[in-house]
């Protein structure tokens, strides 16, 4: 059999897919790796020892199929009960989930089985669209893409704000019937903040399902937490990936009304969260002290980091999350891409209209952060 042959085995839509693109991985020595919003720090020691002692003989079992002892512990941090949470492989995991769980892929919709009230008593929901603001994390098109699901994408304003009901009502753009909506909450990759107030305003306004993507709400100034346990149709995302430290285990949650939740458990795969992933975020919960200390460094080095690029020229967005966006001066963004990594400093461009004139960089140490400052001051002076 040849290639053609095979790949028409392949159905249509994951042939004409574009997948998502992770940051690059590189495995070259000394490299300062500001490209994938990882935390600088590592885990707390507390939770290393903990993930030590755990691995032995009990990696021949499965682990438990609900992370129940971890939703115990989230359900008490959160003041809210197990059956609001789901922990998923990482909250990429349970954004696919969503998608999979509240949107109609196009065309397939079911005349037969009538569609009950939705979580807002819409007798007309779900229907086939996700929907989001660009820029935003640029894995919501390739979910909704893998689901064969319709995707509606509406423009944050240029200074990367959210637009305000009245003026989404005033676009034409913005589906307010949308099966789900995805808000990147502080956005990524801009780092903008989003009160809780205008969120809320948006969520009221909303009758599908709103997912808040608070992947990297750690390092704002508040959180929105509670709307996902005020409003029935809403769902917060939070992972232990950025501010935890905890990106290789792959352990992320949702909160959210148990009716939601209890949906999203049907559909995941049985053992989604791995043993050790399980152990490591409840021994993380035991030891927030630790790294709330990291969160106050990470946002102390955010801060000296746009002043010092500002000074040299750079036109750095405020940031509530562990990266900025930045204008560089003098060469185009893609250009500085290459110019830091032949400096060994890998940072992140996205060849988005939006965006493809800054850089993303992930807030290091203060010491990569001063390295990154210097590298800057070279390029400039050539
Ligand atoms: C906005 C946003 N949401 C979710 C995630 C996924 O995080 P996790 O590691 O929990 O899958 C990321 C990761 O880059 C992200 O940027």
């Amino acid at each position: 059999m040849n290639r053609t042959e095979l790949g028409k085995m392949v159905r249509p839509l994951v042939r004409e897919l574009h997948a998502y693109v992770p940051g690059e991985q590189p495995k070259i020595k000394g490299l300062i790796k500001l490209n994938t919003n990882e935390n600088p720090y590592p885990p707390s020691p507390r939770v290393l020892r903990t993930v030590r002692a755990a691995t032995d003989g009990r990696l021949r079992l499965y682990p438990n199929p609900t992370a129940e002892r971890l939703r115990v512990k989230l359900a008490k941090l959160h003041r809210c009960q197990p059956e609001n949470i789901i922990v998923g492989n990482g909250s990429d995991e349970l954004l696919a989930l969503a998608v999979k769980c509240f949107v109609e892929p196009i065309g397939t919709r079911c005349s037969a089985s009538p569609i009950k009230n939705g979580p807002r008593g819409n007798a007309a929901l779900p229907t086939e669209t996700v929907q989001y603001f660009t820029p935003s994390y640029s894995l919501y098109p390739v979910l909704a893409d893998i689901h064969g699901a319709s995707k509606a994408e509406v423009p944050l304003k240029p200074d990367f704000s959210l637009p305000s009901v009245a003026e989404l009502k005033r676009g034409k753009r913005w589906d307010f019937h949308a099966a789900l909506t995805f808000i990147t909450t502080p956005n990524a990759p801009s780092g903008r903040g989003y009160s809780t107030r205008e969120l809320e305003a948006l969520c009221k306004a909303q009758h599908g399902v709103v997912v808040l993507d608070e992947a990297y709400v750690d390092f704002a100034n508040e959180n929105a937490l509670k709307l996902a346990l005020r409003h029935p149709h809403v769902l917060v995302a939070r992972t232990f990936s950025k501010a935890y430290s905890l990106c290789f285990q792959r352990v992320g949650y949702f909160v959210g009304h148990p009716e939601l939740i209890a949906a999203l458990h049907k559909i995941r795969d049985s053992y989604n969260v791995n043993g050790l992933g399980q152990i490591a975020a409840e021994a993380t919960l035991d030891d927030l002290g630790y790294y709330r200390a990291n969160f106050k460094k990470i946002i102390g080095t955010r801060e000296w980091l746009s002043r010092e690029l500002t000074k040299l020229g750079f036109r750095v967005l405020p940031s509530q999350a562990n990266f900025i966006l930045a204008q560089p001066p003098l060469f185009l963004a893609k250009d500085w891409l290459q110019k830091l990594r032949d400096r060994k400093i890998l940072v992140r461009w996205f060849n988005a209209p939006e965006v493809s004139k800054y850089l993303r960089i992930t807030i290091g140490t203060q010491g990569e952060a001063a390295a990154l400052v210097k590298a800057a001051r070279q390029i400039l002076a050539r």
